[in-house]
């Protein structure tokens, strides 16, 4: 493979600096992981000459953010760059990547509302996002810095979304991508959407974790930009989704935020953009921020309840919200400290509590994919836990369109999501809530009858 000149950009070019998260030390340049030289931790992006606790440059912001709304120019228009004070600067703005990312809309969920025990429940559907999925505020960070630091390939291990984002990015940017994905265990949406992008991509026989640990190996080989959310940049991103939510509230801060956890870093986005809106005198205070896993896939969870947090317990993971199937969640430290930060909590549901929530987000008219769902079944146990009291306000962060994996959805609605599983007994709980397709003759009668029918059950 050729290997094209890498320029190491020193990150206060781009008026910003990394710090390791763990032991402190601040850094210009990082290795190709994005590690801390001296203790290996994750590193984050912090911003040295922010005006902070100023209110007039707040109100400067906010009012230069909203006249951005009426401008055609394709940076303004992208719901990330739209807030690119708040973001690592470029060296050549007219070399940002963009596929009009972010401008997500928040929906109500009236019936979910219902179901969990909350007078008003609304949803910020980042699936919203050009490739159906909140990676796509990230991407185009992470590989706008891609294209100036002149790198050709750039690489992720992914279960699914992250995969399917960044071969969009790096079409659009004349990049090559390198995918590992665990084979099988990967909803085919997604998977699709890799190979219409054009990207080389590997299914390893292994999970996500396997990839990720095996690409670490191969970014020490060849000079490929790694993509996954340890590269800080991509985080920077995946932040204006918190900071687009708060907008779109008129910056009232709402009482708890509600996110799945997997790899956990947005999570750590979310927390980090709120932190730093805080510190800018953007917001008052601090909406708690929750993280929801999979019972099968809950490494945080065990971390917290089990360990106190003081060093991460990894699981063998294994649900069917295949987005978040991970047992070793690289951003656990930066989720752990939002957190304590916000006071938010940890929750873990199982996999009927996942399939009914997901359906009833769906009934809601909005719908999502499994991972998202975790969000919804989550906060019926915070609010039966009494950790969410029911006028509280709560946004649901939903992170996955309801078309990235309608395989999922067919078999939850025809009665045989879990056949063959151990959960079988498990979904008595559907009943009521699936709809499966009649298969009618071409008949009025036959049609009117079945409306007729459904009329009546109601
Ligand atoms: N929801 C969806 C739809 C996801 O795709 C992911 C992660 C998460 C939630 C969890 O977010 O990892 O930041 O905690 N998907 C990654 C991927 C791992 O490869 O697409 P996280």
């Amino acid at each position: 493979m050729a290997k094209t000149a890498e320029v190491s950009i020193p990150a206060s070019a781009r008026g910003c600096k990394l710090r390791c998260v763990f032991c402190g030390a601040e850094f210009e340049r990082t290795a190709q992981d994005f590690r801390c030289v001296h203790c290996g931790e994750l590193l984050e992006v912090f911003y040295p000459l922010w005006k902070t606790g100023d209110p007039a440059r707040a109100e400067e912001l906010r009012m230069t953010w909203m006249e951005r709304r009426k401008s055609l120019h394709a940076l303004d228009q992208s719901g990330v760059w739209r807030f690119r004070e708040l973001l690592p600067g470029m060296l050549d703005w007219n070399k940002v990547i963009t596929l009009h990312e972010g401008n997500t809309p928040i929906f109500e969920l009236p019936r979910c509302a219902k179901s969990a025990g909350v007078r008003r429940l609304t949803a910020k559907h980042q699936g919203m996002n050009p490739t159906g999925s909140f990676k796509d505020t990230g991407m185009t960070a992470a590989i706008s810095v891609a294209v100036e630091e002149k790198f050709r390939w750039v690489a992720c291990a992914s279960t699914g979304n992250t995969s399917a984002s960044m071969a969009a990015y790096a079409a659009q940017a004349g990049l090559r991508s390198l995918v590992l994905i665990p084979e099988g265990k990967i909803s085919w949406g997604k998977l699709s959407q890799a190979l219409d992008f054009g990207a080389l991509t590997c299914q390893l026989r292994t999970d996500f974790d396997g990839c990720l640990q095996l690409l670490r190996e191969v970014i020490r080989r060849l000079p490929v930009y790694l993509l996954n959310s340890v590269n800080p940049y991509r985080l920077e991103g995946q932040k204006t989704a918190a900071v687009e939510l708060l907008e779109q509230l008129g910056w009232s801060v709402p009482d708890h935020i509600v996110v799945p956890g997997g790899n956990l870093g947005n999570s750590s986005a979310i927390g980090k953009a709120l932190l730093e809106l805080r510190d800018l005198g953007l917001i008052s205070g601090l909406p708690k921020v929750s993280v929801i896993q999979a019972a099968g896939a809950n490494p945080l969870v065990r971390t917290v309840r089990e360990n106190g947090g003081k060093s991460l317990l990894t699981v063998q993971p294994d649900t069917m919200a295949t987005a978040i199937r991970i047992g070793n969640p690289a951003s656990w430290r930066k989720a752990l400290r939002v957190l304590d930060a916000t006071g938010g909590t940890v929750e873990e549901v199982s996999e009927a509590e996942i399939a009914l929530a997901k359906a009833e987000i769906g009934s809601d008219g909005v719908g999502c994919e499994p991972a998202s769902a975790v969000t919804l079944a989550g906060l019926k146990k915070l609010v039966q836990g009494k950790f969410v009291a029911p006028d509280e306000s709560v946004i649901l962060i939903l992170t996955g369109h309801v078309l990235k994996d309608p395989e999922y959805t067919l078999k939850f609605h025809r009665g045989d999501l879990f056949a063959g599983t151990g959960y079988q007994s498990d979904a008595k709980m559907f009943d009521g809530h699936r709809r499966e397709p009649l298969i009618l003759d071409a008949d009025a009668d036959a049609v009117v009858r079945a409306l007729e029918q459904a009329e009546k059950s109601e």
